[in-house]
């Protein structure tokens, strides 16, 4: 029943849409609202035995290509806080390319919807040579990297039919923000932040649902970009991974060149690009970076930017005092969580863009849902 498109016109459209129940699958049976004599926390059977090793090891690496490298951006913030492991970012191909160094004292995640991947596969046969532990984070049962590491964690996002991840992606983020805090348990000074985390992941498929109504404003969106040739999407701390993974989207559907950029480089190059024509869409949800996102909001604007803004309820006028820009309001959940939310506008305007574009939604030109050769 889930490889059929229902309502939908495309499946991206439909995983797009079943977020909600995509995310309540994820997080099923593993939150403990706590309560009685049980504790708030979280429960991941496959990595449970191996959390004090994990939890020494004197680095964590996330390995991945794609969306699925995005993910691991997207948590690592959260599991160097909880874990006070350092985690390194690294995408397959270019741990293969240049042989980097790894040990036996190191921890490393492959992150992986399909957990075919060959780049993945590769490195993970390297880091298992290289005698580190090897977990895996993956949305396929049985596949060749859920059976090559040493524990892991299922996403159970559910089948993805769409060559562009966007249910698996959430899933992931939400997984390995369970993961962090698994790691964190057994420290007494983060217990409130990792209780506010939990309360919010309850209610993330609502927020989630919340957000997904966007769905015509990005339609409306998606109409006045879509003869743009170019996007740049602009992101720092927990939403770095979302000006990626953001524009990743449009580039791969949508067919349109698009750039994610870490706001924090914007003065190293990016902003001789901004002039009144070309769109750029800010990120600026509530968190410990929003102000100088609000900086870089008031650098733009001096310099005539078409500016889309996307910020947390209420916070528009804030964010965008003297107006001029397009403003997309979301939903506000804990920091670490917002990738999760924030995410979902890009994938509803990548959807709408692509099919006003008239591109094949869900097999686009030249790619492959699971790239098993290097
Ligand atoms: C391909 C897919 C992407 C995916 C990437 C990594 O490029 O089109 O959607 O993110 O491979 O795939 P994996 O299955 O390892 O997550």
């Amino acid at each position: 029943e889930q490889i059929k498109k229902g309502n939908y016109d495309h499946y991206m459209q439909k995983e797009i849409h079943e977020q909600p129940d995509s995310l309540t699958t994820t997080m099923r049976g593993r939150l403990i609202r706590g309560g009685g004599d049980k504790v708030k926390g979280v429960l991941l059977g496959g990595l449970k035995d191996h959390l004090k090793t994990i939890r020494r090891s004197r680095r964590i690496l996330f390995i991945g290509c794609g969306t699925s490298y995005h993910a691991g951006l997207a948590t690592r913030a959260l599991v160097e806080e909880l874990s006070g492991v350092p985690v390194t970012m690294e995408l397959a191909s270019d741990l293969l390319d240049r042989q980097g160094p790894i040990y036996r004292e190191d921890t490393a995640f492959f992150v992986s919807q399909s957990g075919e991947t060959a780049d993945t596969l590769q490195a993970l046969e390297y880091a298992k040579a290289c005698g580190a532990l090897c977990v895996g984070v993956t949305n396929t049962v049985g596949s060749a990297i859920a059976r090559g590491t040493h524990c892991g964690v299922h996403i159970n996002a559910g089948c993805e039919i769409g060559v562009a991840s966007t249910k698996a992606y959430t899933s992931q983020i939400a997984a390995m923000t369970m993961m962090a805090l698994a790691l964190g348990e057994d420290t007494l000074s983060s217990r409130n932040r990792r209780e506010a985390i939990i309360d919010d992941l309850f209610n993330l498929p609502n927020m989630v649902e919340e957000v997904l109504k966007l769905d015509s404003d990005m339609k409306v969106l998606a109409q006045e970009l879509m003869d743009e040739q170019s996007l740049l999407v602009f992101g720092r701390g927990y939403n770095y991974a979302t000006a990626l993974e953001g524009a990743l989207k449009v580039k791969e559907v949508a067919l349109m060149h698009s750039e994610g950029i870490l706001a924090g480089e914007m003065k190293h190059g990016p902003l001789a690009l901004v002039d009144e024509t070309l769109p750029i869409i800010v990120i600026a949800t509530r968190d410990a970076t929003c102000s100088k996102q609000q900086s870089v909001i008031q650098q733009l604007q001096a310099r005539k930017g078409r500016l889309i803004v996307i910020c947390s309820k209420g916070d528009a006028n804030v964010m965008c005092p003297n107006g001029g820009c397009r403003v997309i309001e979301v939903p506000q959940l804990q920091d670490c969580l917002q990738p999760i939310i924030n995410i979902v506008p890009f994938q509803l305007l990548a959807y709408h863009l692509t099919v006003l574009r008239g591109f094949n939604v869900d097999q686009p030109r030249n790619l492959a849902k699971s790239v098993t050769t290097s």
